[in-house]
């Protein structure tokens, strides 16, 4: 499916004695005008394919992200975001998997293999854990498109890496698309994206197509 992006905001402020101060200070013109951060960038999104969007803090990849899984929606997708994953308030190995066989498979592809976290609930988990129980959800839910904002952002590097390969790998096999985006470069090697979109600074965008061998 060819997407097509266009995303920009207008300048407009509201300007209260502070905003002017800090306009006057700082030279900064508050005059109206459009500020774009994506214009008319074609992106091709087909089933199966792995998204990779990188780029420094506030570049635009959660509104490309937000945009994409938007498009591929109205295109008839099942999309499962990750942000939308409701938790329970009961043991993580209650409410997943239709048997605790599966709950543990589910849970250590997503990266959680601490017998002492299967059993505790969400609020009493750390953040890298819960992001890594929302990615399991996600990998059960059957839905054919795959989002994850902020993805594997919280974790130490190496666990990324680990979350990074299995997801992927779980996409693969079950034939989803997966779009994930975070300001870390360093997966590249564990996603084996088949496309990678780095956002630069104003409109700039590299976009770089792999064609992987399968494995
Ligand atoms: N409603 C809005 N009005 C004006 N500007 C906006 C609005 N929403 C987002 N922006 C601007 O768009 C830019 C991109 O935002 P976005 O959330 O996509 O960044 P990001 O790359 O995901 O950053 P981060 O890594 O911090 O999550 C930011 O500079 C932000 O200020
Ligand atoms: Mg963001």
């Amino acid at each position: 499916m060819l997407l097509r992006v266009n995303k920009s905001f207008d300048t407009r402020v509201e300007k209260s004695s502070r905003v002017l101060e800090v306009a006057e200070s700082f030279g900064l013109g508050l005059s109206d005008k459009r500020f774009v951060i994506y214009e008319d960038l074609e992106i091709e999104v087909n089933d199966g394919d792995i998204l990779y969007i990188t780029g420094q803090s506030g570049s635009g990849k959660s509104l490309l992200l937000r945009d994409v899984a938007q498009q591929l929606r109205e295109g008839g997708k099942n999309v499962i975001s990750i942000d939308e994953v409701p938790l329970l308030d009961v043991p993580l190995v209650d409410q997943i998997g239709s048997d605790t066989r599966e709950a543990l498979e589910l849970m250590s592809q997503a990266g959680l293999n601490d017998a002492y976290v299967w059993v505790r609930k969400p609020s009493e988990l750390s953040d890298g854990q819960r992001y890594r129980f929302r990615l399991a959800k996600v990998l059960e839910s059957g839905a054919n498109v795959w989002v994850a904002d902020e993805f594997a952002a919280v974790l130490d590097r190496e666990t990324a890496k680990i979350v990074a390969f299995n997801i992927s790998k779980a996409a693969r096999t079950r034939g989803a698309t997966l779009v994930v985006a975070t300001t870390h470069t360093d997966l590249t090697k564990y996603l084996g994206p088949t496309l990678t979109v780095e956002k630069l600074y104003g409109e700039r965008v590299d976009l770089t197509k792999y064609e992987w061998l399968p494995a």
